[in-house]
């Protein structure tokens, strides 16, 4: 909730949540016979004590405008307005918990919950870059050059031409891909690439491949769309090509989803050969492969790996990338690169949903891709991840003393740890998190227990080991 109590305005904190929640009682945001948050759930958001949320809860029944039941909690009253006729109000929880589109796993939601609470808490969760990390300056600039066109219409619905130029350079110029701006379309993200993908491509019933552990692991998305999905495991070389061909001769495989540089979370990259291998089996069984990539630009020796799309000759590699891991997150600019007919079906599905990509963002991120000072921000950050890379290491090896394991990723942002004793995941996310330190446990991407991810991209440099050490102490502390 964006609201919180205020210590300065004199009426008690009980009061104040009391009336912000009849408030939201009255627009019907919290409809009539719903169920209110847990006491507990608002004693987090507001940053108060359990005992101050029974208070409000109190005074809001003694007002008759909330029941309270026994072993289902407080519910707002149905008989709000007294007019002594009985109304059927929408069962809104019905519906909420009825819709195709699953929910997201509920330690994510915690993990923006907490994000945003606005505690200070150190951020090792998400895949963002730290504000020193973005081309703000960069930014600024071309903000202030900007034109802004005549036309504020709606966008040409696969996306500003002169930004599909500037990727269709970009790929060519950072990445060893070949591409003409016809065959790119923009998106939010590569997540709405994804699902684009997803939606479009495949139906009901239809068997994919994704890696496990993966960030496509830990997205509702695939089981929303009714896939079966199945999975392989990562080794220090990436997947094994050949477990492809014995998963399409039982499954017959529609779909690989492939994040083969840098991977998230496991920081591996899938070996030379195997990228080849990939392509031959992909054309040799007519299976298509998405290629996810948005790390293979962060390589720190400044050299990006091959990607799939690279090695490509028959349009059988969707390629998927973003700028939110080389620039900023928040722009929303991602892409695909692909077929023209899959692009043109695509495309189609992207006006349906938002009628094409907003026109600032994207004129932002042409502008900011084709300026002089863009390659100096690649410099720039492939060395500022490089260090917080070093940084969290030093912090583990201090700090951990052998207790924990990790591969020593050469690009992207993630570090993907073994805790060498067991611990109960959830306790020890919760310990953290009451530290001020809040990482992705192992199981929201897929592994077993024991695992856990330590985003380095996120936390200022002077922040990165005191994030460590709060981790370090929340698992002392259950020892
Ligand atoms: C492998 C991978 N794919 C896709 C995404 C989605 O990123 P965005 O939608 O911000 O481009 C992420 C984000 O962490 C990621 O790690």
């Amino acid at each position: 909730m964006d609201w919180k109590p205020s210590k300065s305005t004199g009426v008690p904190i009980y009061k104040q949540i009391a009336n912000y929640i009849e408030t939201r009682i009255m627009t019907g945001e919290f409809p009539s016979g719903g169920c209110l948050p847990s006491e507990r759930y608002l004693a987090t958001e507001f940053g108060v004590n359990r005992s101050t949320i029974i208070s409000a809860y109190n005074e809001l029944h003694a007002s008759g405008l909330v029941n309270r039941v026994k072993g289902i909690g407080t519910l707002v009253s149905t008989d709000l307005w007294s007019s002594g006729e009985q109304k059927r109000v929408p069962n809104w929880d019905q519906y909420v918990k009825g819709g195709f589109f699953q929910l997201n796993n509920p330690i994510n939601r915690q993990i923006y919950n907490v994000i945003q609470s606005g505690r200070n808490i150190i951020n090792l969760a998400i895949g963002e870059l730290s504000a020193d990390l973005q081309p703000v300056e960069l930014m600024q600039d071309v903000h202030s050059a900007m034109k802004i066109d005549n036309y504020l219409g709606y966008e040409h619905m696969q996306g500003n031409l002169k930004l599909r130029e500037a990727i269709s350079e970009h790929l060519r110029a950072y990445r060893n891909i070949n591409s003409t701006p016809s065959s790119i379309l923009i998106t939010s993200g590569a997540q709405q690439a994804l699902h684009l993908i997803i939606q479009s491509l495949l139906k009901p019933g239809d068997a994919v491949v994704i890696e496990d552990p993966s960030y496509a692991y830990s997205l509702p998305i695939f089981h929303s769309a009714g896939l079966k999905t199945f999975l392989l495991q990562p080794g220090q070389n990436g997947i094994d090509p050949e477990e492809i061909i014995s998963l399409y001769k039982k499954h017959r495989i529609k779909m690989v989803f492939l994040n083969p540089i840098f991977q998230n979370p496991t920081g591996t990259t899938l070996a030379y050969e195997r990228r080849q291998k990939v392509i031959e089996i992909s054309t040799m069984y007519g299976i298509p492969i998405v290629e996810d990539d948005p790390y293979s630009v962060t390589a720190y020796n400044g050299q990006p790996v091959r990607t799939l799309k690279s090695m490509d000759q028959d349009g059988a590699v969707l390629y998927i990338s973003s700028l939110s891991k080389i620039i900023a997150s928040g722009l929303r600019i991602g892409w695909i690169l692909g077929p023209q007919a899959v692009i043109n079906r695509l495309t189609d599905a992207k006006q349906q949903i938002d009628f094409g990509h907003p026109n600032y963002p994207q004129w932002i991120a042409a502008q900011l891709l084709s300026s002089g000072g863009f390659d100096g921000h690649i410099r720039k950050l492939r060395q500022g991840l490089k260090n917080k890379r070093d940084l969290i290491i030093e912090a583990l090896q201090k700090e951990f003393d052998g207790r924990i394991e990790f591969g020593v990723p050469e690009g992207g942002i993630h570090l993907w740890c073994k805790l060498k004793e067991d611990w109960d995941e959830h306790t020890l996310f919760k310990e953290s998190i009451q530290n001020g330190v809040v990482f992705a446990p192992g199981s929201t991407l897929g592994s077993n227990a024991n695992y856990v991810r330590l985003t380095f991209s996120r936390a200022d440099d002077h922040l990165v080991q005191e994030g460590i050490r709060r981790f370090a102490a929340a698992v002392k502390r259950m020892s």
